[in-house]
């Protein structure tokens, strides 16, 4: 019986490897938790790069490795160092998790190797301890990311249709898993997930470039066609927010510890924060509209300018001086927005 792509491919999995792995050896960018790599730099490239590119993610790593250079360093740092160090990356959870991370390890009597004890602990998932192991530990895991999604959807020309990609990094776990090498899973992973970002782009992949393409059947198609995700509907949203400056200080919201995803961050205020009726915000002065994507919501975010607020606010409403913005920790695009306005 002929063979299915899949099978075709695992057949050839002896010569697919050595192409990555020589191409990964030598055409890899150089980056800081590449060279002299331990355990730490691994860890907390993993955690930055999880939902970021790795050009943003740079100068951040450097920052933190010059301030906080050990988990026993990490571990003794306030959260709020913690969160200024991660200020402007997003998704502030990881930030709070490799802070506990950092605890729970120091207060093990020896680091764990295993998977099984990985996946224990705080802020690493299956795909993390994957990377973290195989790059540290030489466990031969597949790391399964949407990079490598798109590699075996397009090695294997696989025209199945995914609603999400975690389900199709499900379904290409065992063919990325059968594809490991045994004997250097770390750089293996890394050499995927290198050529997803590098080579084998969403759009216009570089298909003379690729080391793998002789093994590859959707480069004789039309690539681009794979993998097949259900299109996304994408919800727009409505935001009201709110420019008052009063005697050189900023009215800013402060996320309580309730907020578990933005705990301690600061944002400029939305009108029910701040307790203003739609008609009263709409009569006052339109600043500026920014329209972001994230996820399935389009945000359209107004801000308007008040002279004044209530008196009396609540006390997740705070009064920042300008020119102390950098004591306080502000999200990304926040920032952004406070520095073009100011
Ligand atoms: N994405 C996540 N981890 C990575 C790594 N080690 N190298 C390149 N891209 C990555």
């Amino acid at each position: 019986m002929a063979k299915t792509a899949s099978e075709e491919l695992i057949f050839h999995k002896k010569a697919f490897q050595e192409a990555l792995l020589r191409w990964y050896h030598t055409h890899a960018r150089v980056l800081p938790w590449r060279i002299e790599p331990t355990l730490y730099k691994t860890v907390l490239s993993e955690f930055m790069l999880q939902q970021t590119q790795i050009k943003t993610a740079l100068p951040y790593f450097h920052r933190w490795v010059d301030e906080l250079p050990t988990f026993e360093a990490l571990s003794k740092a306030t959260p709020e160092k913690v969160l200024k160090l991660w200020e402007g990356l997003g998704y502030y959870t990881r930030a709070r998790n490799i802070h506990k991370l950092a605890k729970a390890l120091v207060a093990m009597p020896q680091i764990p190797k295993t998977p099984e004890a990985w996946l224990e602990l705080p802020g690493v998932g299956p795909y993390t301890t994957a990377a973290i192991t195989s790059i540290s530990f030489k466990e031969p895991l597949a790391c399964v990311d949407g990079n490598v999604v798109r590699i075996l959807s397009r090695l294997t020309a696989n025209s199945r249709e995914f609603t999400d990609s975690a389900t199709a990094s499900k379904y290409f776990a065992p063919l990325g898993q059968a594809l490991v090498n045994t004997d250097n899973p770390g750089d293996h992973n890394q050499a995927m997930m290198e050529l997803g970002a590098t080579v084998c782009h969403r759009r216009s992949p570089e298909c003379l470039l690729c080391p793998v393409k002789n093994f590859c059947k959707g480069t004789k198609e039309n690539p681009e066609n794979f993998p097949k995700l259900t299109q996304k509907k994408i919800e727009k949203k409505e935001i009201y927010r709110i420019w008052c400056i009063k005697d050189g200080n900023i009215l800013l919201h402060k996320a309580t510890a309730k907020a578990k995803r933005l705990s301690g961050i600061h944002e400029l205020p939305t009108q029910d924060q701040v307790g203003i009726s739609e008609s009263d915000l709409k009569a006052s002065d339109l600043i500026v509209k920014k329209v972001r994507t994230i996820t399935r919501f389009q945000m359209v975010e107004s801000i308007y300018r008040l002279s004044r607020v209530k008196k009396k606010l609540k006390p997740d409403l705070v009064w920042v001086p300008l020119n102390k913005l950098s004591t306080v920790i502000l999200s990304g695009p926040h920032k952004r927005w406070i520095e073009e306005l100011a």
